[in-house]
């Protein structure tokens, strides 16, 4: 009878050796933590796909920001609700925007906390789209790329004036990064690093989300926008535009369905790689947690190592904060 020389399991027999061999580690530094931002004091209210996740108001929001530093996060990342939607995205780009007013808040209250903004339109279009609408006829409409960058770049000027220290655009049209980078340099804010969503697919798992920051499109959908699934190589063709324009760090969203597409950016790009853990992923764990099906504290860990092992190295997560308390 033969044996096996090989004998892998050699290092596995105890947690101190597995830890010695262990080849991707997690620490709170990789995870961003998402907050959604609406009018009034006081407020948290959960969002029923997603139990844990909050809309919460400014003052609220400066205690998340808080506890975020006292975890030693990554940074979070600030989504607005605002008081009224409109077709022309006002509440994106207003001086006192909701976004905006807790960007100046919380870099009051909690110096030294990375604070990045998420650039998009759909949660201050009346219509939802992340871009100007043009109405065709009673069916047909487009969603105008041009203009719509004018108020992207607009959008990116008020909130690094508003002390944002990352501008992250989500909107998916052409040419943002470079229309955002040339009007934060003319603005004085040569200093504000991009951080695209550079490969951001069309997809189903951003359900919980529309519900968060009440963006579901009214009509139509954002397939004529955001990527189609299928496409790593397309992928791969806005990774490079974006970085060709001027991104500073790049992300794939969403992360779990998508790990292969994460995996071929790392290998291809020498920049700071991103993904995101989106609400669908979030609220599709918590379901199975909460059921006891899944066991919480194993697969949060699991899931953002397989993240963090496919080549991101920044994490957006709802579950940043547990995370950080399952490492300490
Ligand atoms: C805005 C935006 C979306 C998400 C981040 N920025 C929604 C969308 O494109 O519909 C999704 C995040 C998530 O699902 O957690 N365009």
């Amino acid at each position: 009878m033969s044996f096996p020389t090989t004998r892998l399991r050699r290092m596995r027999q105890s947690e101190p050796l597995r830890a010695l061999v262990r080849e991707t580690r997690l620490v709170p530094t990789n995870f961003i933590y998402p907050l959604f931002i609406c009018p009034g004091e006081g407020v948290r209210k959960e969002i029923s796909s997603m139990p844990g996740v909050f809309n919460i108001s400014v003052d609220e929001a400066v205690k998340e920001a808080r506890e975020a530093k006292s975890l030693g996060l990554g940074g979070i990342i600030l989504f607005g609700l605002p008081e009224k939607k409109d077709e022309a995205a006002t509440g994106a780009w207003a001086e006192d925007g909701i976004v905006q007013r807790a960007t100046r808040a919380i870099k009051k209250e909690v110096p030294g906390l990375v604070v990045i903004g998420d650039v998009c339109l759909c949660e201050y279009m009346s219509h939802g789209h992340c871009g100007i609408v043009q109405k065709k006829n009673d069916t047909d409409y487009e969603i105008l790329n041009d203009p719509t960058l004018e108020i992207l770049a607009k959008t990116a000027v008020s909130q690094a004036q508003a002390g944002m220290d990352i501008i992250a655009p989500s909107d998916m049209m052409d040419g943002r990064v470079a229309a955002i980078r040339k009007a934060l340099d003319q603005a004085g804010f040569s200093n504000t690093p991009i951080l695209s969503y550079a490969a951001k697919f069309a997809s189903g798992f951003y359900g919980p989300f529309r519900e968060a920051a009440d963006s579901a499109p009214q009509f139509g959908d954002r397939r004529g926008y955001q990527m189609d699934g299928a496409n790593l190589r397309e992928a791969m063709r806005e990774i490079a535009l974006d970085i060709e324009e001027g991104a500073d760090m790049i992300m794939v969203k969403p992360a779990m369905p998508y790990l292969d597409v994460i995996a071929e950016a790392r290998r291809r790009f020498d920049v700071p790689l991103a993904a995101y853990q989106v609400s669908g992923e979030y609220a599709m764990l918590q379901a199975a947690i909460r059921h006891g099906w899944l066991d919480r504290d194993r697969v949060i860990l699991e899931s953002l190592t397989s993240i963090r092992r496919a080549g991101a190295q920044i994490i957006l997560t709802y579950f940043a904060k547990d995370a950080a308390r399952l490492l300490s």
